[in-house]
């Protein structure tokens, strides 16, 4: 870095292959318009889910032009529901395990798994880095940085449930995606930006994702 630079420090955003890869869209969009930067690393499983989800193939070659699309995307599939930028982006190959994020020197905010398949969750509570996101997340874990955990599978297993309270007991924050109703759902995108939104609370980064509980019962009941 050079005098009077200064030092970019991004959220790292890890896509493992669960599903519910709009999360990880909601999450990227908050990140960005709330002026973080975002480093990205999507595992190689989550190619399918998001395939399997948007009809996106994610490709390291294109990914400004994939990350824009998919961004793009309202949860129900809708194209162009959000007008997004990706210039404060960084984005990593999974297999590129010399990348910046695999170094505790590389400079982070801390990571934001999103959403977290049972395979990466062992992985991380094992440490095992198989790939560059669980790398990250393990360099994250050893450095203290914040890590969030954003489990997707149901049901667990005690083996996963395990997994989950090794990493509680690592200082990891064990987020399922688990939407909530109190908050006045009407479309999928509510559901889906509540759970972007307790990511993002959780990450200590201010959002208007949902709207909040004011301590008034019936504020999430539907007008008639
Ligand atoms: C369409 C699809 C949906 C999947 N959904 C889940 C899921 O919700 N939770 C999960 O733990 N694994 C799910 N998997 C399995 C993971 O992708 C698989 O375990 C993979 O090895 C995860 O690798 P990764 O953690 O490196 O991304 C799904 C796979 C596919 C193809």
């Amino acid at each position: 870095m050079k005098p009077g630079q200064t030092q970019r420090t991004p959220w790292i955003v890890g896509v493992s292959g669960a599903s519910g890869t709009p999360y990880a869209a909601a999450v990227v969009r908050a990140l960005l318009e709330a002026g973080e930067g975002v480093d990205l690393i999507v595992s190689r499983a989550s190619r399918l889910t998001l395939l399997d989800e948007t009809g996106i193939s994610f490709r390291d070659a294109h990914w400004d032009e994939d990350l824009r699309e998919w961004l793009s995307r309202g949860a129900d599939g809708k194209p162009d529901t959000f007008d997004i930028q990706v210039q404060d982006v960084r984005h990593w190959s999974p297999v590129d395990l010399a990348a910046g994020p695999s170094s505790g020197s590389y400079p982070s905010k801390g990571m934001l798994i999103v959403p977290a398949s049972t395979a990466c969750v062992a992985g991380v509570a094992l440490g095992l880095s198989k790939d560059l996101l669980q790398r990250a997340a393990s360099v994250t874990l050893k450095e203290g940085r914040k890590l969030v955990v954003t489990v997707r599978e149901t049901p667990l297993n005690g083996q996963t449930l395990r997994h989950l309270v090794t990493l509680d007991d690592a200082g990891a924050t064990v987020l399922p995606a688990s939407p909530a109703f109190y908050a006045g759902a009407t479309h999928i995108q509510d559901l889906v930006d509540f759970v972007a939104g307790r990511v993002l609370d959780a990450a200590g980064v201010e959002h208007t994702l949902y709207r909040r509980w004011e301590g008034e019962l019936g504020g999430g009941s539907r007008p008639t």
